[in-house]
């Protein structure tokens, strides 16, 4: 029987995980420019700590995690999410204890979901945390820092963003409490899931894909107007950084999130071109959550992107680089002439892509593969070159002839070739 990968698990072949490479080097290089450090965190924490930060009540807790006994009887989790891990590294190691911090982490995250475009049960993210600061001026820069990656990425005309404020925690049990009292004499209209969610979690039921719930929206309360003035303040100031930033948003009553830990701001950045799997990056704030795991008090907000999502939205726009720059053919008896002179290359531009051809094969097979490597120039070394001392240089695309030139001279010959 042939073994296949795991369903949702997916194989990122090179050209795919290249766009992989891609997204991570250009985010991680604005990140640094917005004073983020990277931080590393373990695929593996314990149970209690997401049950206890993402929330008992989440489909994220109840129904998606790959949980598991490890050899000693401790019960352990593979991260669902980033953001329960970094609070713990962060209050273990104090980096939350009177600091500022701007964090972010990449990386593979586990969540037992079905599986179709754009959602895997093995996927990645990148992730922000900020502790310690209180204003609506991080929420903002937060949001004008994740623009500016979609512009670089080239995706900024195709996302879109919604926000919402969900108020503190006294205004989010009020809205619980109206929303329970509209949908429990109408519950025959739910669906299995809203039902359950009436009793453990009623603001999810705000994100139903149910018909019949759906139907029941338009009239349902709206959190705005419980939401106290403390928070609608705190809203405010951060719209009016947006405006005066010109970062164009649409203020989304509906969007509550799918894990617990979130108070006042929430946002998620949205997209028409990927079909259902449509959020390509969500966050908000989480004021309370370092205190729930002991730390002291200290205000945080965050966001991931999916990287799955994004590399979907890139596949057309992304030009995959070529395998090599330079490709070394050479005769059986020349070829350690050909790895040291692959080495001299590599020594004299430190990003040249230098491929040598290694094992048997004939000098037609062998062009054959420098053709398809993408290489600009082949550098032939043969019987003759070895004895004479010289290397032919010949391109591989447009109409020059090949050259033989001196060893020393090969650099000033490719030079002219590689731009
Ligand atoms: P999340 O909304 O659960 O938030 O996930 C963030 C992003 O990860 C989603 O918008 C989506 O792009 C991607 N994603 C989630 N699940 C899947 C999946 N099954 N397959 C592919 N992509 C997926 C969080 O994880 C929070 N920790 C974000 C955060 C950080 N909030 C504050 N700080």
């Amino acid at each position: 029987m042939k073994v296949k990968a795991l369903r949702g698990m997916q194989d990122l072949l090179p050209e795919k995980q290249a766009i992989f490479r891609h997204i991570t080097s250009c985010v991680g290089e604005l990140l640094d420019t917005y004073g983020y450090r990277q931080i590393g965190l373990p695929l593996l924490e314990s149970t209690h700590l997401f049950a206890r930060l993402v929330g008992d009540s989440t489909e994220v807790v109840q129904k998606q995690m790959y949980t598991f006994e490890d050899k000693s009887g401790d019960d352990v989790t593979l991260r669902p999410e980033g953001t329960a891990g970094c609070v713990r590294a962060a209050l273990e190691h104090g980096l939350t204890f009177n600091q500022v911090q701007r964090l972010w982490y990449a990386g593979p995250m586990f969540r037992y979901e079905r599986p179709q475009k754009g959602r895997y049960r093995q996927f990645e993210q990148i992730g922000c945390e900020c502790f310690g600061m209180a204003g609506p001026d991080i929420d903002a820069e937060m949001l004008l820092m994740l623009h500016r990656i979609w512009t670089s990425l080239g995706v900024r005309d195709d996302v879109n963003l919604e926000l919402n404020t969900l108020g503190d925690t006294a205004a989010r049990k009020r809205y619980s409490v109206a929303l329970v009292d509209y949908f429990s004499p109408r519950s025959n209209q739910l669906d299995d899931d809203g039902r359950r969610l009436l009793k453990t979690n009623p603001l999810r039921i705000l994100d139903s894909k149910h018909d019949g719930t759906k139907a029941l929206l338009p009239d349902a309360p709206t959190l705005t107007t419980f939401v106290d003035d403390e928070a609608r303040t705190h809203f405010d100031g951060l719209r009016r950084n947006l405006d005066q930033m010109q970062v164009p948003y649409v203020v989304n009553p509906r969007i509550v999130r799918g894990l617990d830990y979130y108070n006042r701001t929430v946002f998620e950045w949205t997209t028409d071109t990927l079909g259902s799997q449509s959020t390509v990056c969500g966050g908000g704030r989480y004021d309370r959550l370092v205190e729930e795991l002991g730390g002291r008090a200290a205000p945080a907000v965050g966001f991931a992107m999916g990287l799955d999502r994004l590399a979907l939205m890139l596949e057309n726009k992304f030009v995959t680089p070529a395998e090599a720059d330079v490709f070394i053919v050479s005769e059986p008896v020349a070829r350690p002439q050909a790895l040291v002179v692959a080495e001299k290359l590599r020594n004299w531009r430190t990003s040249l892509r230098v491929v040598t051809h290694c094992g048997d094969g004939k000098f037609k097979s062998q062009f054959k593969k420098a053709d398809a490597s993408g290489a600009k120039v082949a550098v032939i070394i043969g019987e003759s070159e070895i004895q004479a001392g010289t290397v032919t240089v010949k391109p591989l695309r447009g109409q020059s002839d090949q050259q033989t030139v001196n060893e020393s001279d090969m650099a000033d010959l490719l030079a002219q070739w590689l731009e």
